[in-house]
């Protein structure tokens, strides 16, 4: 019998650290939040995805009085995205959130197991890492790839 250990990297970075096209992207996730509709949790979340044709496109968490019926701000732009430019690959993704207070949370928050299956799709779509950038007050978490946040996923293909 052997053991696999399962490793995911995470780099931490200060906003000033990042390049301009980080920052930019980041920002843009900032700003998403604003455009969430969460009367029902207060929790505004925002996602901005590069796709390798240079546009970004943003989404944000949009709630339903039927809950299962919202989606989260990654899906939202996930989908959006790949139904916008359906030949364009993804590049990176950054996520942001603010809380109850309406403060950027501290720490990041990073997708639901959901939306890290939905953004997997993509990430083996275009057939490259697709490098994640978690947004919070304290720090931006810089991770490789999806599939470093989805360890052993289910793929039919
Ligand atoms: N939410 C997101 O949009 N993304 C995440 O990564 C986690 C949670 C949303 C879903 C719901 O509208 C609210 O945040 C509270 O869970």
């Amino acid at each position: 019998m052997k053991d696999l250990k399962i490793i995911t990297p995470i780099k931490v970075a200060t906003y000033n650290e990042l390049d301009p096209q980080e920052q930019h992207l980041i920002s843009l996730a900032r700003e998403a939040t604003h455009r969430s509709y969460a009367p029902y949790s207060h929790f505004n979340v925002g996602a901005a995805i590069l796709l390798d044709n240079g546009e970004i496109i943003t989404g944000s968490n949009q709630e339903n009085a039927a809950f299962s019926s919202g989606t989260c701000a990654e899906r939202s732009a996930c989908f959006y995205a790949h139904a916008r430019y359906p030949e364009a690959g993804f590049t990176a993704i950054a996520i942001a959130a603010r809380d109850t207070t309406g403060e950027e949370v501290t720490q990041p928050i990073s997708p639901c197991g959901s939306c890290r299956q939905s953004l997997l799709e993509y990430e083996t779509l275009a057939g490259r890492d697709v490098k994640i950038y978690l947004a919070g007050s304290n720090g931006i978490y810089i991770l490789p790839s999806v599939k470093s946040l989805l360890p052993l996923a289910f793929a039919e293909f």
